[in-house]
């Protein structure tokens, strides 16, 4: 049954969402593409970034979807504020909580860290990544980008390939893809597919020219070298040698949609003759990440404007 409403607080990941709760989401972001205005929806409300982790496209998107709405956005450094003097995540919250803001738009580098925080505020968070754990509006933005591209989501063949054993993004896109009917295939080198993964409902493969045979989709993920701690892979060229993603192989899979995350690591684990040839939507991602965070946005502000918050 589809949500009527989102009735939720904060956005901590997809595992905890229902299937119709991701395409409430996904159909509010695509009632945003419809122009590029500006709203007052968060007109009032302010927007804080604790980012312990380096951003380039969650961060900014973010930045634009919020003034987007007509929030105020706080220009908070974590590099530069008291967490490094030992205050506590938590303290650091409810001290800018009692300066006005409402939401927090957080990434950690621990797993799971944002779950027993959420109580603890009236503000919102929501969760721009968190170790390996989750990273739902990465996720959110592939599935509507598959969606719009492919028509829909129920029944489409997608392939996940890298270094899945450090991935917020595999994990969130498989909870998202499995909710919605999707296959899903999971496809790298052993030392980087976590054991145990296909109690997640997932295939997983070690040959990526198979796993690409009537592929709808390829969702390609870097190699997160700062994360490991000891040399998973023999050299980075025997890792494109085996997975990267090349022009030569996906001319065997002339219909499916390449999708990456960002950053890139070209000549890694994919070309530059694939990240800009023509079957690559991974800069429409990005806009379509704006589109996402704005819907996310918005939703949640309905629930705390029905609170009286
Ligand atoms: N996809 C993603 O999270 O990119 P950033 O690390 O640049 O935010």
């Amino acid at each position: 049954m589809a949500a009527k409403h989102w009735d939720r607080k904060d956005l901590l990941g997809l595992e905890s969402l229902s299937a119709s709760e991701i395409e409430f989401i996904l159909d509010a972001a695509k009632s945003f593409s419809k122009s590029s205005k500006t709203f007052d929806t968060l007109k009032g409300s302010t927007v804080a970034f604790l980012f312990s982790e380096p951003s380039t496209r969650t961060r900014s998107s973010f930045e634009v979807a919020a003034r987007r709405l007509g929030a105020d956005v706080l220009g908070f450094s974590v590099a530069a504020s008291s967490l490094l003097k030992g205050e506590s995540l938590l303290d650091t919250i409810k001290n800018l909580e009692a300066m006005g803001v409402d939401y927090f738009i957080l990434r950690h580098e621990q797993s799971g860290v944002l779950e027993p925080l959420a109580p603890l505020t009236r503000a919102s968070l929501v969760n721009a990544g968190d170790g390996a754990h989750e990273h739902p509006t990465q996720a959110l933005l592939d599935l509507y980008t598959l969606r719009e591209k492919k028509g829909r989501i129920k029944g489409l063949r997608v392939v996940i390939v890298g270094d899945i054993l450090h991935s917020r993004v595999a994990r969130s896109n498989i909870h998202g893809l499995r909710k919605l009917g999707a296959k899903v295939t999971v496809c790298g080198p052993s030392a980087l597919i976590p054991a145990g993964i296909e109690a997640m409902g997932v295939s997983v493969s070690h040959d990526l020219d198979e796993s690409l045979r009537g592929a709808d989709a390829v969702n390609v993920l870097r190699l997160q070298l700062e994360r490991q701690n000891q040399n998973l892979v023999t050299s980075l060229s025997d890792y494109f040698g085996g997975f990267g993603l090349t022009a030569e192989r996906l001319s065997r899979s002339p219909g499916c949609l390449v999708l990456h995350p960002g950053p890139m690591n070209r000549g890694v684990e994919i070309s530059s003759e694939v990240a800009d040839g023509p079957q690559s939507a991974i800069l429409e991602q990005v806009s379509n990440g704006v589109l996402v965070r704005m819907a996310v946005l918005s939703l949640i502000q309905g629930w705390r404007t029905r609170r009286g918050r």
